[in-house]
């Protein structure tokens, strides 16, 4: 399907290659974060996932235009413990590296949240970030940021104005990026000769080892191994020269890359995670049709949960709209029915309602009489929301963490 708002991949965006393995397609499916201020017709797009045969990119069919999904963004970076404990971490690892004083540029830097660290550490910072609501809210902040797509002719214009970065940083925004290229050009025209670029991306090993099919939709495009992102960098004169694996985000990879010609020896942990992935047998099509049928298990056995809770005559809300959770209820056919509310803390989703699914998201101080079970929409912040929630679990509630195969918690028993 190629229409102005969604175009079709037919080559690969890091090998070049069409040799595409089909691994699971959830039919049509409406933007995760767009939330609707009154249940209505809404659009939807295919979300289907293939991998290339040759590099291994795991990848959606369509890319939905960046101006619809990012020009007014709805998501914004979560302030929870997890999340601050994690960017106070990725400030200290990169810091520690390119030494003090260096500009830090990073791409996709949302409210500010992670540069304000750098700020802290005494580095000169640049946010770049398309959503112009973000930027301003950033700018408040004192982070100054620029409301444009980073690529080859912005990366120009910020070293003409403000020289070049030490530090490149994309946290959770490389997968949402389809013209490589172009960016991974503006990262060249940027950094100093021994800058460092570091990306953090769900990993692809944690995607399917957690079936965690719910963090697939339309923002992500692609879903990397080590190996792949090696050698995309390889293909545009950068060197993979450090990788770290994180619990964020179900899973996911700080990756750092510098010039190939530069003075940064590649760490022993790239080779031994590029062979891990090979041993583990992510270069199969057989890796991924297992994927497939566990995903197709884990939806038929919460679906099959919920109902059976339901009509035993439980109350059940979703704990915290997130995106993944519009993938999570549209593909498990979780509607109102099942599901009465979903309690969320940001106030840009209060008060309007889940996209495709029509289920009410209130302030979780608005819920007049807690549910007997919530599903946990949030389950990346299942520990912290499990401590949070102590009074609820003693007053006999109970939590469904729906991957990587659903259990309840509940303070008697864990159970399937
Ligand atoms: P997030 O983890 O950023 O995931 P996604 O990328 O799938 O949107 O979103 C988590 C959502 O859950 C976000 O809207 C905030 C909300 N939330 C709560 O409501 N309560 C909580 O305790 C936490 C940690 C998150
Ligand atoms: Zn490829």
């Amino acid at each position: 399907m190629t229409t102005d708002i969604a175009k079709k991949v037919t080559t690969c965006r890091v090998c070049g290659a069409s040799n595409w393995q089909d691994v699971i397609s959830f039919g049509a499916v409406p933007l995760a974060n767009a939330y609707l201020d009154e249940p209505g017709p809404e659009d939807a797009y295919p979300l289907e996932l293939v991998s290339c045969r040759e590099c291994r990119l795991l990848s959606l069919t369509v890319v939905v235009d960046p101006q619809v999904l990012y020009r007014t963004y709805s998501y914004v970076t979560s302030e929870s413990e997890t999340m601050t404990r994690h960017m106070r971490e990725v400030a200290r690892l990169c810091g520690e590296r390119i030494g003090p004083g260096g500009l830090v540029v990073e791409l996709g830097s949302n409210t500010g949240n992670q540069l304000q660290f750098f700020q802290a550490a005494g580095h000169p910072v640049l946010g770049v970030d398309p959503a112009r609501n973000l930027a301003e809210t950033a700018a408040q902040r004192g982070v100054p940021t620029l409301a444009e797509y980073f690529g080859a002719e912005v990366a120009g214009a910020i070293a003409a104005e403000h020289g070049p970065a030490s530090l490149i940083l994309g946290r959770h925004v490389f997968a949402h990026i389809d013209d490589l290229t172009d960016v991974l050009a503006g990262v060249k025209a940027l950094l100093t000769d021994d800058g460092l670029f570091a990306i953090e991306v769900p990993y692809a090993v944690d995607l399917l080892d957690q079936v965690a099919f719910d963090t697939v939709y339309h923002e992500h495009l692609s879903y990397f191994l080590i190996s792949t992102l090696d050698r995309l960098f390889a293909r545009h004169g950068l060197r993979t020269v450090d990788v770290r694996r994180l619990a964020v985000h179900g899973g996911s990879v700080l990756v750092t890359a510098a010039r190939a010609d530069s003075r940064w020896e590649t760490g022993e942990r790239v080779g031994e995670l590029i062979a891990y992935e090979k041993e583990q047998g992510f270069h199969t099509d057989a890796r991924y049709e297992q994927f497939a049928a566990r995903v197709r298990t884990t939806c038929q056995e919460l679906t099959d949960l919920v109902r059976k809770e339901v009509a035993n005559g439980r109350r059940v809300a979703g704990y915290g709209a997130s995106a993944k959770g519009t993938t999570l209820l549209n593909i498990c056919r979780l509607t109102r029915a099942e599901v009465q509310f979903c309690t969320d803390t940001t106030p840009q989703k209060q008060g309007r309602f889940t996209p495709g699914t029509h289920i009410p998201i209130l302030a979780p101080a608005d819920v007049a009489e807690q549910p007997d079970l919530y599903l946990m929409l949030a389950w990346n912040y299942a520990e912290e929301i499990l401590r949070r929630e102590a009074a609820y679990l003693d007053a006999g509630g109970g939590f469904i963490i729906p991957v990587p195969q659903p259990v309840v918690h509940t303070r008697r028993e864990a159970r399937r």
